[in-house]
């Protein structure tokens, strides 16, 4: 049985205020949360979450990685950073660094590996574009996004991976995709690693992301082969983010 994980995606969003409260409003509801929650904060508060998450149930995020260990790499934050600050998590190949930073399926690889390799466990995205889906695609577009990272690490490495499913349409634009269009796309999700290994197919969270909501995330996680959801807008608002973690 896959335990259920709901993961806020902040994005470029909060103030030292707002990110306080935040945690603040979510740590208080945590009690009656039965699902693994994991708030993927900017960088620059990440020790804060971090400071205000220890000794809670509340596990904490970073939204990007640099592939490179140190350095002349001005901007740019390192696993090993991420690791110094206790932070468990990272976020890789999320559709905003696909198409505004120009992540490719090997750059988004080369970061699940590097994330692996000095501990964290990625996050990591894929999904289609909307012409991708109408031309009939989507099957095609994932697979290639997932056997990039199986090609790279293996199937085996997916033991400290969950992977989101985000149908790039889908994300900010309050247009979910339907309980059965993402049913679909994870079941094809987890027969590609089906393919590989069986066990590690059914040990594996695949989360659903783009626009989930607390009115539609019940249906969403209750469909078979989702277990749970990485949620934009819905994870700023620390009400409307617990009820999404208890509809797990
Ligand atoms: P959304 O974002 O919930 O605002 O659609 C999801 C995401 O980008 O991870």
């Amino acid at each position: 049985m896959r335990q259920t994980i709901v993961a806020g995606n902040w994005k470029m969003n909060g103030s030292k205020e707002s990110v306080s409260n935040l945690v603040t409003g979510i740590l208080a509801g945590m009690a009656e949360v039965q699902s693994k929650v994991i708030v993927c904060a900017p960088f620059p508060y990440l020790s804060e979450v971090e400071a205000l998450a220890t000794h809670s149930q509340l596990q904490v995020g970073a939204q990007n990685l640099n592939v490179n260990a140190s350095g002349a790499f001005t901007g740019e934050v390192s696993a090993d950073m991420i690791k110094d600050f206790g932070v468990q998590y990272v976020i890789v190949g999320h559709s905003e660094r696909r198409s505004l930073y120009g992540e490719t399926d090997d750059v988004v690889a080369e970061k699940v590996q590097v994330a692996l390799d000095n501990g964290l466990t990625p996050l990591f995205c894929i999904g289609e574009l909307l012409e991708e889906r109408e031309s009939g695609n989507t099957e095609a577009v994932v697979s290639r996004q997932i056997n990039a990272v199986i090609d790279r690490v293996g199937v085996e490495a997916f033991k400290n991976i969950i992977v989101a499913y985000e149908p790039v349409w889908a994300i900010g634009t309050g247009v979910t995709a339907t309980p059965e269009q993402a049913q679909d796309t994870h079941a094809f999700i987890r027969s590609l690693l089906a393919d590989h290994d069986s066990d590690i197919a059914q040990s594996t969270p695949i989360l659903y992301g783009g626009s989930m909501n607390p009115a539609n995330a019940e249906e969403l996680i209750a469909c078979e082969d989702i277990d749970g959801g990485l949620i934009g807008g819905a994870s700023l608002k620390a009400e409307d983010f617990l009820r999404i973690c208890k509809a797990g």
